[in-house]
């Protein structure tokens, strides 16, 4: 029987765009693919009855009632409901970081810019503004400015020394892919990236990640500090823009998703 997938878009997919070619691949492997926009339509949780899995991207705060209830109903969604909401916010993130078993920096969460500088008197710290947009805004390295640059509450991260590159890792199931990136600390976001051989030991701690936070299609940010690896960013279903064959990991996992949500056994 054809396998059904509904796409929940935070936007139209654009040709050449990851989402795109998701759906081409998918579609020539006889899998059905219906795009449903709930930023400019209104999407009911019945409107995917009977779909195989729920692929979902760019969706905002206001979903999360559709994509939770589409999960009490037992609705397969990729990434699972439990992953998107580790990924809510960076307060939310860290505490997920902080549990799994993952390197990643040690940090408090502040109300005010007074407590982020009394916390800076003591060691060197990277200020995140706890609802920030990504991208390197709402992210600052010290020294501080005595006035807040930016709307709390506030993460308060050890700075990790670095050399300025970030580790992009972009996971699409078992998938690891890397990408080179000037960290945002040191250059203005850039969408270019430099493809790098990801080794074992980075391979493993983005699936580690990935399994911790309940995650299949994410991107792992990480910097090399002076112990090693250290995970400070994890972003949902990125654009995997520059990573060579990222469509066909992507629809090869949705692939696999597709088949174990049919093993009554998984
Ligand atoms: N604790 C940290 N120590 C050193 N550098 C960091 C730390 N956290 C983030 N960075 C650097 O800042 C960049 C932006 O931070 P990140 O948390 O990824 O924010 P964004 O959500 O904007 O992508 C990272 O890619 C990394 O280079
Ligand atoms: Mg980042």
């Amino acid at each position: 029987m054809q396998r059904r997938t509904t796409f929940l878009l935070g936007k139209k997919p654009r040709a050449g765009t990851i989402v795109a070619e998701v759906i081409d691949l998918l579609t020539t492997w006889d899998v059905s693919c219906e795009v449903l926009l709930p930023h400019d339509q209104h999407v009911r949780p019945d409107d995917t009855q009977d779909v195989d899995l729920v692929v979902h991207r760019g969706l905002s705060g206001a979903d999360e009632d559709l994509l939770s209830t589409l999960d009490a109903m037992g609705t397969p969604l990729c990434n699972p409901w439990a992953g998107s909401t580790h990924l809510r916010d960076r307060a939310a993130l860290h505490g997920a970081l902080d549990r799994a078993s993952v390197p990643s920096p040690r940090g408090v969460m502040h109300a005010t810019w007074a407590e982020v500088l009394a916390e800076e008197g003591r060691r060197r710290v990277v200020v995140k503004a706890v609802a920030g947009p990504g991208r390197g805004c709402g992210v600052l390295p010290s020294p501080l400015p005595q006035e807040p640059p930016m709307d709390g509450p506030y993460l308060v991260e050890e700075l990790i020394e670095h050399d300025g590159t970030d580790r992009k890792l972009y996971v699409a199931g078992q998938h690891v892919s890397g990408l080179l990136k000037p960290s945002t600390l040191v250059r203005s976001h850039t969408t270019e990236g430099t493809p790098f051989t990801v080794d074992a030991q980075l391979a493993e701690l983005a699936r580690r990640t990935l399994q911790h936070l309940d995650l299949h299609l994410a991107g792992v940010d990480v910097v090399i500090g002076p112990d090693g690896p250290v995970v400070v960013d994890v972003n949902a279903f990125p654009g995997y823009r520059g990573v060579e064959a990222a469509a066909r990991a992507v629809a090869a996992h949705l692939l696999e998703h597709l088949g174990r949500a049919d093993d009554p056994t998984s």
